[in-house]
């Protein structure tokens, strides 16, 4: 029996280990995590992270071949493969602060390998992390081995999406695995392979040397932000113009060239990946005096920062230039939909610039707690302080709820119970101000009809 443990029980270590368990059932997988809380919502009715079809996965499993400790040591011990699955925030402090990535949660799970391992592993680099991070993991591992253990380095980086993540687990893209090209390092990659191979066909199990693996991940971050960038810069334009970006995405899109995917215009991208990854690639490019490519994916944050600021700035616009002490319902506070998480979402800032102008603003999100709310709100750096919150900000039950007085509705979130056919928008629209405003930044609405109803409606990359 093979034994797997992945350290972190996060977005990324907790489904993508329980699908190795689900797909595998003679491989026992342990999770572990340094989080109590964590661990015992993962033990729990009510897991820690909202994902569809995770709950059935993990129940299926957990106990069986899947399970759930913060006893990080006895799971190394017992390991033969290791995944180290743990956060690599922006480093907020100190040399690259804002950039680079924070390796201390990875150095951290290498040590504690290195320290209490008795036989050799295999250890995968599953966190997303700076090209050559391996080298620093192998130089740790290695001053600490003896002739009697040994341990291989992986990456095998991640691409799963959140909300979607059972099914880009069972059914990937691709899966990356890349080694030392050495005969030891070809002997562990083939561990990995016979696990994913199991339930994915051989042909998108792609293997290849450590740092191509490594930067694939970031340049495949780079790359999809790169287009979310590329269509709200024109969707700027279109506004301008009297084009319609959904039009000029489908134009685009079939060329076969370019494709029809990640070119939905948006109030901006958030989660916590891709800001995170570019600014990271931009760290890397200018630590290897590459200012020109630094400049270059740098220009990505930058329009994302843009559309999120030229969205609320249409709003205040719109609102004749006022939106003090006007309620405005904001309709979604999660980064996408089919997710409860809120990492880098674009709602923060746009509530952030909103609470600065005195709107009173009433959320909804149907996955998001008041509490997690309050606290993204209050993160230093948001440029909102409790008071402001408290005053400022109501969460609420429902849309309905939200939008009972509100002088405008902003669809932050494209969450399908928004959408026309879920939604009573007559309904809102009577319980509204007027003039009723919408704002939507998801393009999931019809305005035609909502403008039938009453509604004055603005629409990013719209201009009707
Ligand atoms: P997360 O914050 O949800 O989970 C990380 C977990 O690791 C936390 O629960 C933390 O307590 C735990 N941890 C940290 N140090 C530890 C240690 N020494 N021992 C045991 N546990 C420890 O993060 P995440 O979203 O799962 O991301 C993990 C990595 O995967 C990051 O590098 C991220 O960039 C990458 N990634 C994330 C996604 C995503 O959609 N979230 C997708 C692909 C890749
Ligand atoms: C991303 C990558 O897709 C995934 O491969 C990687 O492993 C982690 O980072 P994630 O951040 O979970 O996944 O979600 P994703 O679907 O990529 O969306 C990211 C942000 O871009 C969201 O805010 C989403 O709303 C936005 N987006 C996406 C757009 O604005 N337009 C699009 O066309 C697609």
């Amino acid at each position: 029996m093979v034994n797997i443990c992945c350290i972190g029980a996060g977005y990324v270590g907790g489904p993508s280990c329980a699908v190795i368990a689900y797909q595998c059932h003679d491989v026992n997988v342990t999770i572990v995590d340094l989080n109590q809380d964590r661990i015992d919502a993962w033990n729990s009715d009510s897991l820690p992270i909202y994902e569809p079809g995770l709950d059935e996965i993990v129940f299926a499993r957990r106990g069986k071949n899947l399970f759930f400790t913060t006893d990080v040591d006895q799971a190394i011990i017992d390991a033969d493969l290791i995944f180290v699955s743990v956060n690599t925030p922006t480093k907020k402090t100190g040399m690259g602060a804002g950039m680079a990535a924070d390796l201390a949660y990875i150095e951290r799970a290498t040590r504690r390998i290195a320290q209490v391992a008795t036989t050799s592993k295999v250890v995968i680099e599953k966190s997303t992390v700076p090209c050559r991070t391996a080298q620093s993991m192998r130089t740790i591992l290695e001053a600490n081995s003896n002739k009697n253990i040994r341990f291989d380095i992986l990456s095998n980086p991640e691409f799963l999406a959140e909300g979607t993540a059972i099914s880009d687990l069972t059914n990937p893209d691709r899966v990356l695995i890349g080694c030392l090209q050495t005969p030891e390092g070809f002997a562990a990659q083939q561990k990995l392979v016979d696990i994913y191979t199991r339930w994915i066909p051989k042909e998108r199990v792609i293997t290849m040397n450590l740092w191509s693996s490594e930067l694939s991940k970031l340049a495949a971050n780079a790359l999809l932000a790169q287009r979310i960038s590329s269509i709200n810069a024109l969707s700027a334009i279109c506004e301008a113009t009297g084009a319609d970006v959904d039009e000029v995405a489908y134009a685009c899109g079939t060329d076969s060239r370019i494709g029809p995917k990640f070119l939905k215009a948006s109030v901006g991208f958030g989660g916590s990946c891709f800001q995170k990854d570019i600014l990271n690639l931009v760290y890397l490019s200018e630590q290897l005096f590459l200012p020109e490519v630094a400049a270059y994916w740098k220009s990505v944050v930058t329009m994302n920062e843009y559309q999120k600021m030229r969205f609320t700035h249409r709003i205040v616009r719109t609102l004749f230039n006022t939106v003090t002490n006007k309620r405005i319902a904001m309709l979604g506070f999660a980064f996408k939909k089919d997710t409860g998480d809120t990492r880098e979402s674009a709602a923060i800032t746009l509530c952030s610039y909103l609470i600065q102008e005195h709107a009173r603003i009433a959320i909804y999100d149907p996955k998001v707690s008041a509490k997690q709310i309050k606290m993204d709100l209050t993160e230093p750096g948001v440029g909102t302080n409790e008071a402001e919150v408290d005053k400022h900000v109501q969460v609420c039950q429902s849309a309905y709820e939200a939008c009972a007085g509100a002088d405008a509705l902003v669809i932050c979130t494209e969450w399908d119970e928004f959408k026309m056919q879920q939604l009573d928008y007559q309904k809102i629209y009577d319980s509204m101000q007027k003039p009723a405003f919408i704002f939507d930044g998801r393009l999931i609405l019809d305005a035609p009809k909502l403008r039938e109803i009453g509604f004055k409606v603005e629409t990013i990359g719209k201009s009707i």
